[in-house]
């Protein structure tokens, strides 16, 4: 885990749970304002197809963890610099959550998921939506082109730091296009096998 991640989910209640149970707590010193993203984090995020974005419903501590999925092609989630994510933001079902809950508290956690390899990214940062049309350059960034009259907001993500979580129970997903990829040498395989089984038949007289 990134040093500002941990200093951040270390909280005094955690540390309590640890001392309790394993008779010491981690105590984190010196940990930066933020953790830039690097290489390694960068290329994950350009590959990923989806992600799930959590905030935080209402004020304090009445306030509930509220999940969403985001989906788009590879890529939608763009990192413009180390510190800074962008993707397009939809009115979609007009209940506007994760939205109004950034209105009140701009802390976001992102958990960006690789089935495939068994890879997961979690990211903290503070958000803010901006609208488009006043902020085309972002535009510009998010969204392929013959989507882009649809994009009425940008979420821009201030990021804070970050955390690889291990790789163990992950179970490997393929989706459709990884399939597809997949299957396309195969497919071209069985027509090549066809065609030869065909030609054997034909000079064995079977058909
Ligand atoms: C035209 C249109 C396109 C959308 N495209 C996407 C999309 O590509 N990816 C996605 O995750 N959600 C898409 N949505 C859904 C919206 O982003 C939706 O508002 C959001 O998922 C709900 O967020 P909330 O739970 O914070 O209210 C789209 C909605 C509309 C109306």
């Amino acid at each position: 885990m990134a040093a500002k991640c941990l200093d951040l989910m270390f909280a005094d209640s955690v540390r309590r749970v640890q001392q309790e149970s394993c008779g010491h707590a981690v105590m984190i010193t010196g940990a930066p304002e933020r953790d830039p993203l690097g290489v390694a984090e960068t290329e994950f995020i350009a590959a990923r197809d989806s992600f799930y974005i959590g905030t935080v419903s209402g004020n304090g501590w009445s306030g509930w963890p509220y999940v969403q999925h985001r989906g788009g092609p590879p890529g939608f989630l763009r990192v413009l610099d180390s510190s800074t994510l962008v993707f397009a933001d939809y009115r979609g079902s007009r209940q506007l959550l994760a939205t109004g809950n950034l209105a009140v508290n701009n802390r976001v956690a992102l958990f960006l998921m690789d089935y495939l390899n068994g890879e997961r990214l979690k990211v903290l940062g503070h958000a803010r939506v901006v609208d488009s049309r006043t902020h085309p350059e972002l535009l510009m960034q998010v969204t392929p082109s013959e989507t882009k009259g649809n994009v009425e907001w940008v979420m821009v993500i201030d990021v804070v730091s970050f955390d690889w979580n291990c790789t163990k129970y992950i179970a490997p997903r393929y989706s459709v296009g990884e399939v597809e990829a997949l299957a396309t040498s195969l497919k071209a395989r069985i027509v090549e096998l066809e065609a030869e089984l065909r030609a054997v038949k034909l000079e064995a007289g079977l058909i």
